[in-house]
């Protein structure tokens, strides 16, 4: 483990006991400081990666270090170090705000005034105070995810796990704890690892990220970086018949003569072709098409988004249900 790195992951491997291959041998580092993200779809292995590193769960195989410590022989020196935010919350309903985070600061022995000043002091930043004395069972999903946050921070960890730390919010829940976020890593140097479904919480929190996908990492980088390596605009046209495979085959073969088409892919009900340059392209594509007699349903132009980049390692995106992309334009046929 190089010094400046606080997690080093080699060949992680995790065979779950009724044989589900939840990990199939990963390997990441996090540097000191950084905000890293984890981005994959339901059931990529996000989680078992959290409890792992957060030393809830026992690996099958791999070395894994945590802020210096080996994972098999220091697990409690891991678990003073870092702070957990887990998928479910571990709030006590029957307790207020304010007993909850009196709670997990015992549980992690702090006593007396220095737990009484933390626990004002985390009221205050994420902005609970007026709502300290209320049973949490009434917060809203937002207040909840808030007062998870504020219980993992209680002990002052310099290392931060938060797994799906928005899913379920409303826009503007989500965007404040962003917001606290961003200022958690930049202002106090916590290092966070975050795991996300949401394209574009990965996009603006994370400053490097690796896609996990069936417990395998495709890609990792910068968002930039991820975004430039497909380094390409995105034509995707929708087929009346995505199922019929002549004529995929045959709508494949006409995009990929078109000058300037660098690569053509499968995507949802259509077909993705790429190129540097959508503009440049869309009128030889419509002529090719027409020529051909082939008559999409939609025509969409966008620019490259991290959902494009898990499409082209995957050949899927990550939520088809949200369609991670903005066209730019669409052109109805
Ligand atoms: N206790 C378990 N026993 C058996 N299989 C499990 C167990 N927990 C998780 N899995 C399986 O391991 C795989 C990875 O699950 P994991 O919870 O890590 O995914 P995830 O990326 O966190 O997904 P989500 O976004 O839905 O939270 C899935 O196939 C899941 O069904
Ligand atoms: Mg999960």
């Amino acid at each position: 483990m190089e010094p400046s790195e606080i997690i080093s992951v080699e060949n992680l491997v995790e065979v779950y006991a009724d044989g589900t291959r939840a990990l199939e041998g990963i390997s990441f580092n996090v540097k000191k400081g950084e905000f890293f993200g984890f981005l994959g779809p339901n059931g990529a292995g996000k989680s078992t990666t959290i409890k792992i590193l957060t030393t809830f769960l026992r690996k099958t195989s791999g070395h894994v270090q945590v802020a210096g410590y080996d994972l098999e022989k220091s697990p409690k020196e891991i678990r003073k170090v870092i702070g957990v935010l887990t998928q479910e919350t571990i709030i006590d309903v029957d307790l207020t705000g304010k007993e909850n985070l009196r709670l997990q600061g015992r549980l992690q022995q702090m006593h007396g005034s220095v737990l009484d000043q933390r626990v004002d002091e985390l009221l205050k930043t994420v902005q609970l105070e007026e709502f300290a004395n209320k049973p949490a069972g009434r917060y809203s999903g937002g207040m909840k995810k808030r007062l998870d946050l504020a219980s993992a921070l209680i002990h002052k960890p310099k290392l931060l796990f938060l797994d799906e730390p928005t899913t379920g919010l409303d826009p503007q829940a989500r965007a404040s704890i962003w917001d606290y976020l961003d200022e958690l890593n930049r202002e106090e140097g916590i290092t966070i690892f975050l795991t996300t479904q949401y394209l574009e919480e990965a996009d603006k929190l994370c400053r490097r990220l690796s896609i996990i996908d069936h417990g395998k990492i495709v890609a990792g980088g910068s968002p930039t970086e991820l975004k430039q390596a497909i380094g390409h605009d995105t034509i995707t046209l929708s087929l009346k018949n995505p199922k019929d495979s002549l004529l995929r085959s045959e709508t494949k073969r006409i995009l990929q003569e078109i000058p300037g088409v660098m690569d053509v892919t499968d995507s949802d009900g259509g077909i993705a072709a790429h190129g540097m340059n959508a503009n440049e392209i869309i009128a030889d594509v419509v002529t090719a098409l027409d020529r051909n007699n082939i008559r999409p349903t939609s025509l969409n132009m966008s620019s490259p988004t991290l959902d494009d980049v898990f499409l082209h390692h995957t050949g899927r995106r990550i939520r088809p249900e949200e369609l991670g992309r903005k066209p730019t334009e669409q052109i109805l046929m």
